[in-house]
């Protein structure tokens, strides 16, 4: 089975851009901590970010045949899309949202989120490890 890691705009950033919020991690340590995850759990794991709404829906279309959960940080675009919110209902598998800081903490336009209505669960705070936690629910479903 498959599973789309899908990381939103600026998350390229990610280890370089605000470390007292993000953290000093890398995506690349995050992709390489969540295979080590998958590896064992006979789980094909495909990392993905990108900056532009459009191919993150259109991430959300291919996982409709090619994956069987969604593990996903939208950034700033939790906030704001109802796009991805349609693209994400119209995938019938897990998905999981993730968020490395506790947007609650946060400024007022972080408290709602789009996504969190079609997640089957939602982390905030935990920084990268939260992305290791959901990908262990997942193995726990799928398993
Ligand atoms: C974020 C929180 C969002 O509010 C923000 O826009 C991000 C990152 C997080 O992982 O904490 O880009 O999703």
């Amino acid at each position: 089975k498959t599973v789309f890691l899908i990381h939103g705009p600026n998350l390229n950033l990610l280890g370089k851009r605000e470390p007292t919020i993000y953290g000093s991690d890398t995506l690349d340590d995050v992709a390489a901590r969540c295979a080590a995850l998958a590896k064992p759990a006979k789980l094909d794991l495909k990392s993905m970010q990108s900056n532009h709404e459009g191919q993150i829906i259109d991430w959300i279309h291919e996982a409709r045949d090619a994956a069987a959960a969604i593990i996903i940080n939208p950034g700033a675009f939790t906030h704001t899309s109802v796009a991805i919110y349609d693209a994400l209902q119209a995938y019938e598998g897990l998905v999981f949202e993730v968020h490395i800081s506790n947007v609650h903490k946060r400024e007022a336009f972080r408290h709602h989120s789009y996504v969190s209505a079609r997640a089957e669960g939602v982390i905030a705070g935990f920084g990268v490890e939260g992305y290791e936690l959901a990908l262990r629910r997942v193995i726990s479903l799928l398993g």
